[in-house]
């Protein structure tokens, strides 16, 4: 094991990186990474990394200029003779297309795994992963981490009581089920269907939501479309005061204005994808997920167990 610990990141997320280095007590590595006068990208590492243990931070969400910086970085820091490289990747994008499932269409999953590894990841760090199975996607060594107990954490200080968590989709249902068993609370599925690609029609849902508080739990909120129709399902059926928690909040096309008109009574996210606080609801609350990230970093760097963060 190298003694030397450095972090480095793009532009994705410098915020969130520079708190997870406050948390490490250490500086943010020094890199330009920057553009050629054509828009390229361009990075330089601007300090002597040789024999270092070197992570490298950076959400993938689009624009895809995020993933090139992340992948440039990554071949930059392993042609510097670092002695190991872990790609830190809060939010690991292009998760969505994870199977073949209908004729014709790419895994867009496994295909950026490749990119990630071959650009000289020998470790990966991510964070609620669109469907678990990608971490197969990876050959090299694959940590999740879960924002389960930041996210947990708050709702227990809320003590919301009669508490229901509700599964906006099957694919939510283990989840949320884990969210139910720690909050001490009921498990409720929504019958979710997709007519087409970013638009949701919940359909029914299964379980006891009347007279209830709910929590709605996913581990993203796009368009806000699955949210919006799972808080309309719930309130439809006598549900009280309805909340919404997110790790990812990608937050395109409308989500504002969907979210706006689901009338949730708070919206928990957090900060795995930055974005400007005077353009969120007034009603979103973003809960910081660098104390989790860093002391990933710092056991990794120690090698010791992570284990007990994956709870
Ligand atoms: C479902 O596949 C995911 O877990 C999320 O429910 C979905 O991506 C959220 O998308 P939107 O906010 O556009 O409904």
């Amino acid at each position: 094991m190298s003694d030397k610990l450095r972090m480095f990141t793009g532009n994705a997320n410098r915020k969130l990186a520079e708190s997870v280095c406050d948390y490490l007590d250490i500086p943010l590595g020094k890199a330009e990474v920057g553009r050629f006068k054509d828009n390229e990208i361009v990075v330089r590492i601007k300090e002597n990394i040789r024999g270092a243990d070197i992570f490298v931070f950076q959400p993938t969400f689009p624009p895809a200029e995020n993933l090139l910086e992340l992948l440039i970085m990554l071949d930059a820091v392993m042609r510097a003779s670092a002695s190991r490289v872990v790609a830190v990747i809060p939010y690991f994008g292009y998760a969505r297309q994870d199977r073949k499932d209908q004729p014709r269409v790419a895994i867009s999953a496994k295909l950026v795994a490749n990119l990630i590894a071959t650009a000289g990841a020998t470790r990966v760090v991510s964070m609620d992963l669109h469907s678990h199975q990608i971490q197969g996607f990876f050959d090299v060594q694959f940590d999740h981490l879960f924002a389960a107990p930041i996210l947990i954490d708050y709702f227990f200080k809320k003590d919301i009581g009669n508490l229901v968590v509700l599964a906006p989709d099957v694919g939510s249902v283990k989840m949320a089920r884990a969210y139910a068993k720690r909050l001490d609370a009921g498990l409720a599925i929504t019958d979710k269907r997709r007519p087409r690609p970013d638009v949701a029609e919940a359909v029914n849902v299964i379980g006891e939501v009347k007279d209830k508080n709910v929590v709605i739990i996913d581990d993203m909120i796009s368009t806000g479309s699955s949210m919006v129709q799972a808080s309309h399902a719930a309130k439809e059926r006598g549900a009280k005061d309805v909340y919404a928690a997110c790790t990812h909040p990608v937050f395109c096309g409308d989500a504002m204005k969907n979210l706006e008109l689901a009338g949730l009574k708070e919206v928990i996210v957090t900060d795995t994808i930055p974005h400007d606080p005077d353009k969120l609801n007034s009603n979103i609350r973003v809960l910081t997920v660098a104390p989790l990230l860093g002391e990933a970093v710092r056991r990794i760097h120690e090698e010791r167990s992570l284990s007990s963060l994956f709870v």
